[in-house]
């Protein structure tokens, strides 16, 4: 990763942690953005309860000082995560870490879900690979009604998924969600729509450009 990309992830990651706030609970997503997320948060010395979205993320947030709990939460005020690819309409592709089943789970949790990326991550359409997660149990007939699916060679999710990705074409981002979500064995798949997303931070250069997108979900008792 060069160094100028490396400066993006920083800039993105250090202004979402500038969101954050004594006594929030904090949902924290996975991967080499986040990994300067968390440092940057720890930095704050914040009264935080944090839901990490995989163990790397949490053996690292714990390693820095952070506050890491069980996921027993019906609400969590922010979810700071990264992506792989952002599309000029605000669809994310995530799981390029595997981690995707839990971090759609923490994002559509959150009052905000902030995506922290460099420049890179802007693309005018989607493109494959779209990870999934799937059920073990059927895993030749879920292959084979997904088609031009390849098995990602990467240990299982913490759930006990099998990592995949989709490797035909995207087209419309909503229709191909559907199919997946219509498809019995894929646990959970990588497209994140528009409105789950609050704001995007990408570092441009030692800048960042800030696209807000939706307004804060009301939180509980609102
Ligand atoms: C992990 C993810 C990551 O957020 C995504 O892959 C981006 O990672 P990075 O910040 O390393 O570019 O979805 O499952």
């Amino acid at each position: 990763m060069s160094d100028a990309v490396e400066m993006e992830k920083q800039v993105a990651a250090q202004a979402a942690a500038e969101l954050v706030e004594s006594g929030m609970v904090v949902g924290l997503g996975t991967g080499t953005t986040v990994a300067h997320l968390l440092p940057a948060l720890a930095k704050r010395r914040l009264v935080l309860r944090c839901v990490a979205t995989s163990p790397r993320t949490e053996e690292l947030a714990g390693r820095l000082g952070l506050d890491v709990v069980p996921f027993t939460f019906d609400h969590l005020d922010i979810t700071i995560d990264g992506a792989d690819q952002i599309s000029p309409q605000g669809w994310l592709v995530k799981g390029g870490g595997a981690a995707h089943t839990r971090e759609k789970l923490v994002a559509v949790t959150a009052e905000r879900f902030v995506v922290i990326a460099d420049s890179t991550k802007l693309v005018p359409v989607l493109r494959p690979p779209i990870p999934l997660e799937l059920l073990d149990f059927g895993l030749e007939s879920t292959f084979e009604r997904l088609g031009a699916v390849r098995r990602r060679a990467v240990p299982r999710s913490p759930d006990g998924g099998v990592i995949a990705d989709f490797m035909g074409e995207v087209g419309d981002p909503a229709r191909l969600a559907a199919r997946f979500e219509a498809t019995p064995g894929v646990v959970e798949h990588g497209l994140f729509p528009p409105g789950m997303v609050t704001t995007i931070f990408v570092g441009r250069g030692d800048t960042v450009e800030r696209i807000d997108r939706r307004a804060p979900r009301a939180g509980p008792g609102a």
